[in-house]
């Protein structure tokens, strides 16, 4: 089936299999590793990307769900090799260690900040309810997604 697909603000067009894994063809096909597949089953969001804004899990997205669709992966937040000022956020709040979990927890993060201006601690953990960290126990990413909605804030919120 021709597919497409507009990633990180380029469009693509690509004959796929429509039924295979979104995660599967943004990795393999378009090289966009940044997202991890960890259980394939919704459980961990390591393969979390928006689709249209909103966070997704990539492993149970099939790509016909994601034609026409706006898809943004954790490349496309910012260039290469540049840290955006919510990655900074992490880095500077302790809140990567092995970093596995990190791209879907920052995804889940870019969508929450989208749509609410000054999040609580509460609606931070709610958002990133469907991301599992095994290294940091949470707080410091709660730390600097909070720091980030004040920054965002400062600016101009
Ligand atoms: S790989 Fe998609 S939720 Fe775990
Ligand atoms: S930093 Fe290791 S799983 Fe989150």
């Amino acid at each position: 089936m021709k597919l497409t697909l507009r990633i990180n603000g380029s469009v693509v067009e690509q004959d796929a299999d429509p039924l295979a894994r979104l995660s599967e063809f943004l990795r393999q096909v378009l090289g966009l590793t940044g997202l991890k597949e960890g259980c394939c089953e919704g459980e961990c969001g390591a393969c979390t990307i928006l689709m249209d804004g909103a966070p997704v899990h990539a492993c149970l997205t099939l790509i016909f769900q994601a034609h026409e669709r706006e898809i943004t992966t954790v490349e496309g937040l910012g260039d290469a090799g540049v840290l955006t000022d919510l990655q900074a956020q992490f880095a500077g709040a302790g809140a990567v260690q092995c970093g596995y979990c990190t791209p879907g927890i920052i995804m889940s993060a870019e969508g929450l900040l989208r749509s609410t201006l000054t999040p609580s601690d509460e609606e931070i953990r709610h958002a990133l309810a469907g991301n599992i960290c095994r290294c940091t126990g949470f707080e410091t990413i709660v730390r600097a997604v909070a720091a980030e909605a004040a920054r965002r804030c400062e600016a101009g919120c």
